[in-house]
C-alpha cells in the first residue's frame, strides 16, 4: 500500500516574469514501511519538495496523496492545510524551544490539539522511552548533547503517531562520528516503529546507509531512482554515476561501438569499456570508480601506464594519485592497501567497470 504519492508536481517561487521554476514535474511514491532518501546537490529542490508534501508550500500543478486522501490537486484547486495532513516533520535546523523542557517540547503539539493531560503524559513518556530519552524529560535543550537534541526533535515529530515522517537533513547538525551512530539509530527506529519515512540528505553515503530506495533530484527533476545498490552499481546517467561515488574521469575518444562494448582511445592507448545510459553519439565521457582501478607493477591488459605522484593515508587504506604531469587531463586515483614505492605502475581499468556515457 502507498503511504504517499506525488504525481507530476510543479512548483515555482515568485510569479510572472520573475517566476523561478523549482520543481519541474516530480513523481514519487513511498510504500508502507519504506525509508526513501531524497538525495541531490544543494539547490536541487529537496527541501522544497518536502515542504510541498507537508503543505508548507503551494505547488503550481500536479497532485499529492497521503494514503487514500488527496491533499493537493492542482486541477481541482484542492489544497488541504498542513495541520490536517497528519505528517511528522523534522527540519534541517531542528530548533527546539530553549525555555521548555524536553517533555514540554514534545508535548507542545498535543497540548495545541487539546488532548487531556494524563493522555499527553502517557504518550510523551512512551515516545521519550522509545528514543532512549526517558530519563531526560525534565532537562532543557541546552543541557543535552547534539545527538540528544536531535532525538528530541524526532520525538516531537513522532508523538502524533504519524504514518509518514518527513525528515530534512535531520543529522546535519551532528559531527561525523555522532552522525554515523545516529543514522544507524534512526534506521532501526523507523523500522521498529513500522513508519514510512522520506528523508532528505545531500550525503550519498548516508542515503545509501539509511534507505531502501533513493530518489536522486537534479535541478527540480528526478534524475534516477532505485535501490542503493542499483544507483551505485548500475547508474543510468553520468550525473547519477558522478553523484553516487568517487570517480576518475578520463579524456577519451570514441573509436568503435559494438552493442555495449566500446573501444576508446585514452591518451593514445586503445582501451575497452562498457556503454552505460543512452548516449550513442561521438562525444563521450569515460569514467571509473576509484575502487575499481587495479594497480599492477607489471603489464596487464586494458591498463594505462602512469607514474605515481603521491599517496595519502586514509587509515584503512591509501589513496594514490598517478599523473604524468603533462596537463593532458590524464590522471588516475586508486586505492592501495599499503604505501607504494615511487615509480611507474600499470593501472588496469576492467572493461565492465570502465563506463562510457
Ligand atoms: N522561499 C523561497 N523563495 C525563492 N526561492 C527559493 C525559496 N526557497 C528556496 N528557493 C530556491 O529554490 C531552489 C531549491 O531550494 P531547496 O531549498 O529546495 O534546495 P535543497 O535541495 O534543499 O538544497 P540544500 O541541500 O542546500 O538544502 C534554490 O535555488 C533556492 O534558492
Ligand atoms: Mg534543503
Amino acid at each position: 500500500m502507498l503511504e504517499l504519492s506525488v504525481n507530476d508536481l510543479y512548483l515555482d517561487y515568485g510569479t510572472g516574469a520573475s517566476a523561478n521554476q523549482i520543481l519541474k514535474g516530480v513523481s514519487m511514491e513511498l510504500k508502507r514501511g519504506e525509508v526513501v532518501a531524497l538525495l541531490g546537490p544543494s539547490g536541487s529542490g529537496k527541501t522544497t519538495l518536502l515542504r510541498a508534501v507537508a503543505g508548507l508550500e503551494s505547488p503550481k500543478a500536479g497532485n499529492i496523496m497521503i494514503g487514500e486522501k488527496s491533499v493537493f490537486d492542482g486541477a481541482r484547486k484542492l489544497e488541504i492545510p498542513a495541520e490536517e495532513r497528519s505528517l511528522g516533520l523534522v527540519f534541517q535546523s531542528y530548533a527546539l524551544w530553549p525555555h521548555k523542557t524536553v517533555f514540554d517540547n514534545v508535548a507542545y503539539g498535543l497540548k495545541l490539539r487539546k488532548m487531556n493531560s494524563s493522555d499527553i503524559a502517557a504518550r510523551v513518556n512512551d515516545v521519550l522511552t522509545q528514543l532512549g530519552l526517558g530519563h531526560l524529560g525534565e532537562r532543557f535543550p541546552h543541557q543535552l548533547s547534539g545527538g540528544q537534541q536531535q532525538r528530541v526533535a524526532i520525538a516531537r515529530a513522532l508523538v502524533y503517531n504519524p504514518p509518514v515522517i518527513l525528515l530534512d537533513e535531520p543529522l546535519s547538525n551532528l559531527d561525523a562520528k555522532l552522525r554515523e551512530e545516529a543514522r544507524a539509530f534512526l534506521r532501526e527506529l523507523i523500522v521498529r516503529l513500522g513508519l514510512s519515512a522520506l528523508m532528505v540528505t545531500h550525503d550519498q553515503a548516508e542515503a545509501m546507509a539509511i534507505s531502501d530506495r533513493i530518489l536522486l533530484l537534479n535541478n527540480g527533476k528526478i534524475e534516477q531512482q532505485g535501490t542503493p545498490q542499483s544507483m551505485y552499481e548500475t547508474p543510468d546517467t553520468l550525473f547519477t554515476a558522478e553523484f553516487m561515488g568517487s570517480n576518475n574521469r578520463l579524456p577519451a575518444k570514441l573509436l568503435q561501438r559494438d552493442g555495449s562494448k566500446v573501444s576508446l582511445d585514452i591518451a593514445g592507448m586503445q582501451m575497452q569499456g562498457t556503454a552505460r545510459g543512452s548516449n550513442t553519439g561521438k562525444e563521450i565521457t569515460a569514467m571509473i570508480r576509484l575502487e575499481e582501478v587495479r594497480i599492477s607493477a607489471t603489464q596487464v591488459e586494458n591498463a594505462i601506464k602512469l607514474p605515481l605522484l603521491t599517496c595519502m593515508y586514509l587509515g584503512d587504506r591509501w589513496e594514490c594519485l598517478f599523473d604524468r604531469g603533462m596537463n593532458d587531463g590524464l590522471k588516475l586515483r586508486a586505492y592501495a592497501t599499503h604505501k607504494l614505492d615511487s615509480g611507474e605502475y600499470w593501472l588496469q581499468l576492467p572493461q565492465e567497470k570502465l563506463w562510457v556515457f
